[in-house]
Parts: structure tokens; sequence; C-alpha cells
């Protein structure tokens, strides 16, 4: 059977390939497993909780309406980090194509978690598509403004953790000349290096990387992961290392930090708005693809 929904996840099979494979859960809509050919491409922390009591730490939790915390914005600073879509519970729409098998999740301030829409009182639906090809994974969202009085403002972000075999042996290409923004020293940069490599905690934020950029992970010189994004202009790039990975507790093996890379293809840098009635639109696709390196 391609598609298995139990009461609190839904799994989906490829029918060419039965070790072919993506596990979401409800909570959250969050992907926390996708096996290609029976290899596992994502990182799922050993201490997740997969009861709906926390967001997952792992697979792809997705953030909306705000990304990380925001002190400005009168209306989205008083949610906590990261928003209410990772911990709220979606309804299962069910299967709309059978090869590749794709599926739909839904949410809306009636549905979602009553204690964070009571913090951010907006009208807005979601609904989520996850398409499992072949050797491909594809998120899609769309979030339409249902209110008919006023614009919808949000961030949008697809938080991936990717699985990588060292962080140390990693490197992310094709980001060469963008402007990012570094969360820990708070400073706007020019990325002047023509891959970026890890060895120590990295968080920053990849601004307007045009969509024909695509992101790939690069472990010894072969792509392991190549991230194509539609309508999302930004892209965090994020290894907590050492230090903020002890001070996780849902954070385990603490040696994971090495077998792990997050890029989250989002919309962070500023608010998409949305008039009334209206929607907006967006993708992350992963896939394995030949080396392609795009210099400046
Ligand atoms: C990343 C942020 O997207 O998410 C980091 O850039 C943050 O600053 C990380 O630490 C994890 O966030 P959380 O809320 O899941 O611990």
């Amino acid at each position: 059977m391609a598609i298995e929904e139990t009461d609190s996840q839904v799994i989906l099979t490829h029918p060419d390939n039965k070790t072919t494979s993506v596990s979401i859960l409800k909570y959250g809509a969050t992907i926390f497993s996708w096996k290609l050919e029976g290899k596992e491409q994502l990182w799922l922390s050993t201490a997740a909780k997969l009861d709906g009591s926390k967001p997952v730490r792992g697979g792809i939790p997705l953030v909306f309406p705000v990304f990380g915390k925001n002190d400005s914005d009168e209306l989205l600073s008083k949610l906590p980090q990261h928003g209410l879509a990772r911990n709220s519970t979606w309804e299962f729409l069910g299967q709309i194509k059978s090869n590749p098998p794709t599926v739909q999740f839904a949410l809306n301030e009636k549905i979602a978690n009553p204690e964070l829409t009571a913090l951010w009182k907006e009208k807005f639906n979601l609904i989520l598509t996850v398409e499992l090809g072949k050797d491909f994974l594809k998120t899609d969202i769309e979030v339409e403004n249902s209110s008919n009085q006023r614009d919808l403002q949000f961030n949008w972000l697809f938080h991936t953790y990717l699985r990588i075999p060292d962080i140390e042996d990693t490197m992310v290409s094709n980001l060469t000349g963008m402007t990012f923004y570094d969360q820990l020293i708070k400073e706007t940069i020019v990325d002047k290096h023509p891959v970026v490599s890890f060895n120590q905690e990295t968080d920053v934020i990849y601004q307007n990387v045009d969509s024909d950029r695509v992101i790939q992970v690069v472990n010894q010189g072969n792509p392991i992961h190549t991230v194509k994004r539609v309508n999302l202009p930004d892209t965090v790039v994020w290894n907590p290392w050492i230090a903020k990975s002890a001070g996780m507790g849902d954070f385990e093996p603490k040696t994971g930090y090495k077998e792990m890379l997050c890029i989250e293809p989002g919309h962070v840098h500023d608010l998409v708005k949305v008039a009334p009635g209206q929607k907006w639109q967006a993708s992350q696709i992963i896939s394995k693809d030949a080396l392609n390196y795009q210099a400046i």
C-alpha cells in the first residue's frame, strides 16, 4: 500500500521502490524520515519527541508565521520562537496523486494550537503538499489569507535537517557572493568564500539568493544533497556544534551535530504580505544531482 495512515502519522511508500518512503507526523506536519532506496536522508535526534509534547528535533519542522523571535512586529512579537505551525496538529486531507505519491495537510486558526492562536489572532489557511518522487522529495506550501479585512504578514521556512556523514568533511556550494546575516555576531557580511565550510557553530541567514542558485551539500567532493527553492529567497545555514548541542535537552546523541546540517529555505529576511483573500505559494525540492558549481 502506497499510503498508510495511523492516528499520529502518515507514511508514503514509492510504488516503484518499497525502500523509498517518507514519514510525516500529523503534529507539525513534520516529515521525520525520508528514505531513498533504504538510505535515510534526514537527521532526527534520538531524543526527539514524536508524541506532540514539543516540536520535533530533526526532520523538516515547518516555521510559520515567525522565524526565530520577532521583537519589533506588533502582532508577531507575542509568539514563541519559530511560531505555531510546528507545534500544532495538522489535518490530514488525504492523497491527491498516486505516482509520485502525493498527500496534503491543512492548518488554520480554528484547529491550530489554541495557546498560540491566542497570541496571534490572524485568519489563515495553510496547505502543505508532500510529493515523494523516485529520487526527490518536494514540499510545497500555500498560505491563504482568509481574512476579508486585513493583510496577513508572516515568515515561512522549511527547517530541513539534512543527514551528512561528517560535518568537518562537508561543504555547501553556490552561496558565493551572497550576503548573509550572522545571527551569532549580529553582522551582515558578503560571502567571498568559494564554499561554506564548518569548524564551529554556524547560524547564518543568506538573503535574496536567486532561485536559479542550486544549493548543494558536498561531502568529500561528492554532492550528497541538492536543494532547489521556488519563491523562497532566503536560506538559513545552521549547525549547533558542541556547546549549543549540549544545551538542547532533545538533541541526542550530543555528537549528533557531526551528522547533521540544516539548510533551511525560507522567506525570513522580511515578511511576506498577502492581501485579504489572496494566496502565496512556495516550495523546496531535495534531490541527488551531479555537482553543479555555479561560479559567480
Ligand atoms: C535555526 C535558527 O533556524 O533554528 C537558530 O537559525 C536556532 O538560531 C535553530 O537555534 C533551532 O531552533 P529551535 O527553536 O528549534 O531550538
